[in-house]
């Protein structure tokens, strides 16, 4: 009855879908507030139309958080649905082969900014919950609460959970913001990494310099800055930082071998990003390096001219963002102290050095014995057709580990996007079959999860 419901109005979910992508609700840039604010009040109005009660926009001094709920029996368990409606800039635009809030189906795919992460997912949810109300089906209670500011850290959020525990009153959380393995390779993250996020600035002289005046003499903030980032990592691929892994769970042999079970093909890793290699720790698989290993990355590095053509300078600034990315146990203020202190003792007398942090969250593990998961399980299996496979992700939502200290609640991180879904690049995709399987699965979640 729901797969035919879901077949028959597939078309629709779509169009939905894609008026949603259409709005740019671009969380990080200041110039899409109001988009960001569309973007919100059209999820309001779907829940309205989906059936759902006490539908509101929560403000928050930043981006609003779009609340909904459905009440059918304050004795049945509530399920706490958790997503997020904004979306990371789409640039760089010029590599888009269409533009990114014009969603289109190519392939079996739909291309747009947000179309994996997060619109799409949380849509699913939308649609899910629809067929439900339908259909009479709903076997539980629940709640909707959808952010606008997950892809600039969650600050808000978290601010909003603390002051609302008695509105957030759940047995669980479901999310659906992380992938699986394949569509061949259904599977469950039951880990998520922590974050903390800095950025860093150099300075040289009070002013740019001619680079043939100057050059040799007065210390080159970029030059500098490449050689701290540099001596950031060892020469097995470890970072330098003191301290960096003292708090590090090592995991034990057979808990690195159930990981390294999952199927992971590196040849075919390697062909889909066109390097000849892989690189990180040494002494860890690819998957141990992503899932379970903290690491540090330059996200963004820039100083000096940019511009066209060649322009001799030797640049008073250097910046680079830099983002660390932290397992069970390691706080993420901590590390960002511990990032700041060594970055300082690197610096050269010839520079100035600023570290500012910018966010973070820490990493977050979720049980694999509880109701909750088992149901997801049996979601799965049930649509599927196969068992899925416990997997640690290595990106972040640090509202997991928040939910667990504030809330009490564990979550089910039931995810269905794929790591080749081009997230925060160009061209994000997010496969069609992904997403009516994924209503599927979440309707057969509730099923589970209130039988048991
Ligand atoms: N949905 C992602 C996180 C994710 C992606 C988890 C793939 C697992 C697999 C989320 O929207 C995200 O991008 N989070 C940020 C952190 C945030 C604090 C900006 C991240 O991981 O960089
Ligand atoms: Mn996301
Ligand atoms: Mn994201």
């Amino acid at each position: 009855m729901v797969n035919e419901y879901i077949q028959s109005n597939k078309q629709r979910f779509l169009d939905e879908l894609f008026d949603w992508l259409r709005i740019p609700s671009v969380s990080a840039d200041s110039k899409h507030k109001n988009d960001v604010r569309k973007a919100a009040e059209f999820l309001k109005e779907k829940f309205i139309a989906a059936g759902a009660d006490k539908v509101e926009l929560c403000e928050t001094k930043g981006h609003p958080i779009v609340y909904a709920e459905k009440i059918i029996n304050p004795a049945l368990p509530t399920v706490l649905v958790y997503g997020h409606y904004d979306v990371q800039p789409p640039d760089p635009l010029n590599l888009w082969n269409s533009p990114p809030f014009e969603p289109v189906i190519k392939n079996e795919k739909i291309y747009a900014r947000g179309a994996c992460d997060d619109k799409g997912q949380v849509y699913m949810h939308v649609k899910a919950f629809e067929a439900m109300m339908k259909h009479n089906t709903l076997p539980c209670n629940v709640k909707f609460m959808v952010e606008g500011e997950e892809e600039v850290g969650s600050d808000n959020l978290g601010i909003f959970v603390k002051e609302n525990k008695t509105k957030l009153k759940a047995d669980i959380i479901l999310i659906s913001d992380t992938a699986i393995i394949s569509l061949d390779h259904p599977s469950i993250t039951v880990g998520l990494r922590g974050l903390s996020y800095v950025e860093v600035e150099v300075t040289g002289p009070n002013r740019d310099l001619h680079s043939g005046v100057y050059g040799g003499a007065v210390a080159n903030p970029v030059n500098v800055l490449a050689k701290m980032i540099a001596a950031l990592h060892d020469e097995n691929g470890r970072v330098t930082i003191p301290g960096f892994y003292d708090k590090v769970v090592e995991l034990s042999v057979a808990e690195r071998e159930a990981l390294n079970r999952a199927p992971f093909d590196l040849n075919h890793y390697k062909k889909e990003l066109a390097i000849d290699d892989v690189h990180g720790e040494k002494g860890y698989t690819t998957l141990e390096r992503t899932g379970i290993r903290p690491t540090l990355d330059v996200n963004g590095i820039w100083g000096g001219y940019t511009g066209e053509g060649a322009k001799t300078v030797l640049p008073s600034k250097a910046y680079a963002k830099i983002s660390m990315r932290l397992v069970p146990n390691q706080d993420n203020q901590e590390i960002t102290e511990l990032f700041t202190r060594h970055f300082l003792s690197l610096a050269p007398k010839s520079v100035k050095v600023k570290v500012t942090a910018l966010h973070g969250g820490q990493a977050a593990v979720t049980p694999t014995d509880s109701k909750a998961f088992t149901a997801a399980s049996a979601a799965f299996e049930e649509v599927w057709g196969k068992r899925p496979i416990p997997t640690r992700d290595g990106g972040s939502i640090p509202i997991v580990a928040l939910f667990k200290k504030e809330l009490g609640l564990d979550t089910v991180l039931m995810g269905f996007g794929l790591d080749s879904d081009a997230i925060h690049s160009p061209n994000e995709h997010y496969g069609v079959k992904n997403f009516l399987l994924g209503i599927e699965t979440i309707i057969a979640f509730y099923k589970h999860y209130a039988r048991s």
